[in-house]
C-alpha cells in the first residue's frame, strides 16, 4: 500500500464529513440548516480586496522571502502590540505562512521527535492531535470539565507533565467550546509551567479578535512575560477578517524555533501568496480594518445571544455554558438523548444524534466526540440569525413531531 501506516490511521475530519453529507442532501433539493461551519459567512473588509487589486495592478508576482516580506512582518508586530497588547519581538521572530494551520504544523514538525509528548486540553481542535501523530510524537489529552468552563486546571496540567513533555497547547478563545481563559487561571498555569523550563507553549490565538468578555483577550504572556522565550504565538486573518480562503496566518516565536519553522516552510510551500501578503501588510493597521473588527465583534455578540437563547428552548437541553469567544456553542446533548423521540429512534450517542438530526431534520451540527468530548454537539453561529432561528425551530419541531419532518 502506498499510504503510510500513520496516515492510514488518521481519521478524516468529522466537520468536513458532516458538511459533505449536508451538501449531498442539499443537492437532492433539501433545505439544510448548517451549523457545522468553521468560517464566518461575512465578507472580508473592502480594504483587503483593494490591497490585492493594488498588488495585481503593480503586477507583483515573484516569490517573497520564505518567512514573508519585511512589510508584513512589521505590520504583524504592530497589530500584535495594538490588538493583543503583546510586544518584545523583532522582525526575524515572525514567520508568515499559508494559514495558522501551517504555522502549527511547521512548529510541531520542527520540534517533535518520537517519544516526545504534547499536552492537549480536551475538547480540542481536531488538527492538533492529527499533526502530533504525523510527527511521530505522542499526544496527551487532558480532559477539561464543563463545570470548570472547559478550562485546563493547574492541577490537571501538573499531573499530565512527564519528563517527555515538550509542548502544551493553549487555545483561547477555544474551538469547539468558546472558552476564554481568565487571567487568574492563566497565572496559575504559568506558575506550573515556570517549574518546567523545557516545556514550550503553543498559544493558538486565531479567535483572539472574537473575545466577548475582555479586550484584549487575556493571554498567558500578559500574566507571565518571562515565558516569552518559550511561547509560540499563532494568529491569522481567517477568523478575524473572515478571510479563510486567503490562507494567511503567522507565528511569532523565539529565534531558534522560528528558524526551524522557516526551514520546514522553505521545503514545503515557501512563502504565502505575494498578493495577499501585500494586501495584509497595507491594511492590517488601518482604521478601516479596526472598524471592521469592531463591527464583526458586535455581529457575533448578538448572534451568540440569539443561538444560546434559541438552544435553551430545545426540549431536553441541559444548562448551556455561554461561550465567551470564537463562534461556537458546545452544548451538552445528554438530556436530548433521553428525550422520548430520540429514545424511540434508538440514537444513543452524540455521533448517532448528529447524524440522525442531519438525515431526518436536516440540521447539521458536529458531535462532541470528534473534539474529544462525548455527549455534546457543536453549533456554529457563523451563520445568519434567520438560519439560527429557523434551524432551532426545526429541531424543536422534530423532537416534538418527528414523523412530519422525516417524510
Ligand atoms: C483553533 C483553530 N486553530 C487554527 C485554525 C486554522 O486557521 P487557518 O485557517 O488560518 O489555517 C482553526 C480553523 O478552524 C482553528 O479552529
Amino acid at each position: 500500500m502506498i499510504v503510510s501506516q500513520t496516515v492510514s490511521e488518521l481519521g478524516a475530519s468529522a466537520t468536513l464529513q458532516m458538511s459533505k453529507k449536508a451538501k449531498a442532501l442539499e443537492a437532492q433539493g433539501h433545505k439544510i440548516f448548517d451549523f457545522s461551519v468553521g468560517e464566518p459567512d461575512l465578507s472580508p473588509p473592502q480594504v483587503l480586496f483593494d490591497g490585492v487589486m493594488e498588488a495585481i495592478k503593480e503586477k507583483q508576482h515573484l516569490y517573497t522571502p520564505v518567512s514573508g516580506t519585511l512589510a508584513i512582518k512589521k505590520s504583524i508586530l504592530h497589530y500584535t502590540q495594538h490588538h493583543q497588547n503583546l510586544s518584545g519581538w523583532d522582525v526575524p521572530q515572525v514567520c508568515v505562512s499559508t494559514g495558522a494551520k501551517q504555522v502549527i504544523y511547521n512548529a510541531l514538525m520542527a520540534s517533535l521527535e518520537p517519544g516526545d509528548e504534547v499536552i492537549i486540553p480536551s475538547p480540542y481542535w481536531v488538527s492538533y492531535p492529527a499533526i502530533v501523530k504525523l510527527s511521530g510524537a505522542r499526544w496527551v489529552p487532558v480532559s477539561c470539565n464543563e463545570h470548570n468552563g472547559f478550562k485546563l486546571t493547574p492541577e490537571a496540567l501538573q499531573a499530565a507533565i512527564t519528563p517527555n513533555t515538550k509542548w502544551l497547547v493553549l487555545n483561547s478563545p477555544n474551538n469547539p467550546t468558546g472558552t476564554v481563559y481568565d487571567t487568574d487561571t492563566l497565572y496559575r498555569l504559568a506558575e506550573v509551567l515556570k517549574k518546567f523550563p523545557k516545556i514550550f507553549i503553543l498559544s493558538d490565538d486565531i479567535y483572539e479578535a472574537l473575545c466577548y468578555t475582555h479586550r484584549p483577550c487575556p493571554h498567558i504572556l500578559h500574566v507571565c512575560p518571562e515565558l516569552q522565550s518559550r511561547v509560540l504565538v499563532v494568529n491569522g486573518i481567517s477568523k478575524s477578517l473572515a478571510a479563510t480562503g486567503w490562507r494567511l496566518g503567522w507565528g511569532i516565536a523565539p529565534q531558534s524555533l522560528l528558524e526551524g519553522i522557516e526551514k520546514i516552510q522553505s521545503h514545503s510551500t515557501s512563502g504565502p501568496c505575494c498578493l495577499v501578503q501585500h494586501a495584509v501588510a497595507q491594511t492590517l493597521n488601518t482604521p478601516q480594518l479596526e472598524a471592521y473588527i469592531l463591527e464583526n465583534h458586535g455581529i457575533f455578540t448578538s448572534r451568540r445571544h440569539c443561538l444560546v437563547k434559541a438552544l435553551q428552548r430545545l426540549p431536553g437541553m441541559d444548562t448551556l455554558v455561554t461561550p465567551m469567544g470564537a463562534f461556537y456553542v458546545f452544548a451538552s446533548c445528554r438530556g436530548i438523548l433521553h428525550h422520548p423521540t430520540i429514545r424511540a429512534l434508538g440514537w444513543r450517542t452524540d455521533r448517532e444524534l448528529a447524524d440522525g438530526l442531519l438525515t431526518h431534520a436536516h440540521v447539521c451540527s458536529v458531535p462532541g466526540s470528534e473534539f474529544g468530548q462525548e455527549g455534546y454537539l457543536r453549533f456554529s453561529y457563523a451563520v445568519p440569525p434567520k438560519l439560527i432561528e429557523e434551524g432551532v425551530e426545526r429541531l424543536i419541531h422534530f423532537l416534538t413531531t418527528p414523523s412530519k419532518i422525516s417524510e
